[in-house]
């Protein structure tokens, strides 16, 4: 496999999959900037590189060895990439929120996309709250999901900086495609706070009627448990908070008018292994870990695949 983009996604993934005697191999480290940290590492840790971007990718002789691409560079930047490289034969995975494949939440819904071309990881906060709300969403209707993610502003590259609007319209539609909210409503908060501070995501969850709170809370439990699988920094930071709205005390909503059901609040850390940045950065492990584990399942997809 080959990793375009050479910043802080690209660097933690690299470091990651190199650190791991799985099933991938680094092929080819791919940037636009011969300086970058990323690409000198790259070097230093025996990986072919280019600084020419994806045309010296396709210029490298690695590239006839490479089956799988991963894209860390920017939503603009994934899109020329995506048309140099759709007619090559390869799969890509997409770490931008270009979301010009089909979103993928390994623990909600990978096994429906083992087969796509392009496959989309939605974003950090995406990876982190998703999961959530498809929990919540097996009791009940999720007629409104909200989340808030904040994350150091020391670990938003500009590739990261250059995908804000895509950021909070993918997350807000993964909140519906995939997490099963009739609504989404997605925020980013780069926090520049010295020192820095933890990746902390908040969900709201509005349910509609009512709900059994224990099975809700015993499903979004389980459902961290199997995030913390790939991502071991993934918690809860404080127990999960119901707020029952009822006939006699209705939550009026500007867009919807009353509401009468539950609030489900769930307030989330992610503390990240320090392959890359320190461990505050958790919102870099959530999104690499999430990628690595979907392209480590596909290649098992084909294996499994070429051997029948
Ligand atoms: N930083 C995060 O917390 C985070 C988390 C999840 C997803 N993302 C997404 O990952 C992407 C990268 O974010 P980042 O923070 O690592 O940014 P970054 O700026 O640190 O890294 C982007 C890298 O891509 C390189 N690049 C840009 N255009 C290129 C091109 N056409 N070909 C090859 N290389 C190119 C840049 O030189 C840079 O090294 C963004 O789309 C962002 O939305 C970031």
């Amino acid at each position: 496999m080959a990793i375009i983009g050479s910043g802080n996604i690209g660097t933690d993934l690299m470091l990651k999959i190199l650190r791991d005697d799985g099933p991938l191999t680094v092929g080819a480290m791919v940037g636009i900037d011969p300086s970058s940290d990323g690409l000198a590492r790259a070097r230093r840790m025996g990986v072919p590189v280019t600084a020419d971007g994806v045309d010296g990718l396709l210029g490298m002789p690695e590239f006839a060895d490479v089956g799988l691409v991963f894209d860390a560079t920017s939503a603009p930047a994934h899109r020329a990439n995506w048309a140099a490289l759709r007619d090559k034969g390869i799969r890509m995975i997409d770490l931008t929120p270009a979301s010009i494949g089909p979103f993928c939440v390994p623990v909600v819904n990978l096994d429906d996309h083992l087969d796509a071309p392009n496959l989309n990881m939605v974003t950090c906060g995406g990876q982190a709250t998703v999961p959530i709300v498809a929990a919540v969403a097996k009791s009940g209707i999720v007629s409104y999901a909200e989340i808030v993610s904040s994350i150091s502003a020391r670990s938003a590259g500009p590739g990261t900086r250059a995908s804000i609007d895509e950021f909070v319209e993918t997350t807000a539609t993964a909140l519906q495609v995939v997490g099963g909210a009739r609504r989404g409503k997605a925020v980013i908060v780069l926090n520049p706070a010295d020192p820095p501070v933890l990746m902390r995501n908040t969900v709201y969850c509005l349910v509609d009627g009512d709900v059994d709170h224990r099975a809700i809370e015993a499903d979004i439990l389980d459902m961290i448990d199997r995030v913390c699988a790939y991502v071991p920094g993934y918690r809860l930071k404080q127990g999960v908070q119901f707020q029952v709205f009822d006939h006699h005390h209705p939550l009026y909503l500007p867009e919807t008018g009353k509401f009468i059901g539950t609030r489900v609040t769930v307030l989330l850390e992610v503390a990240g292994s320090a392959h890359y940045l320190p461990a505050y950065a958790g919102n870099l492990d959530i999104m690499t870990s999430a990628a690595k584990a979907s392209a480590e399942r596909i290649a098992l997809h084909e294996t499994a695949r070429a051997r029948t």
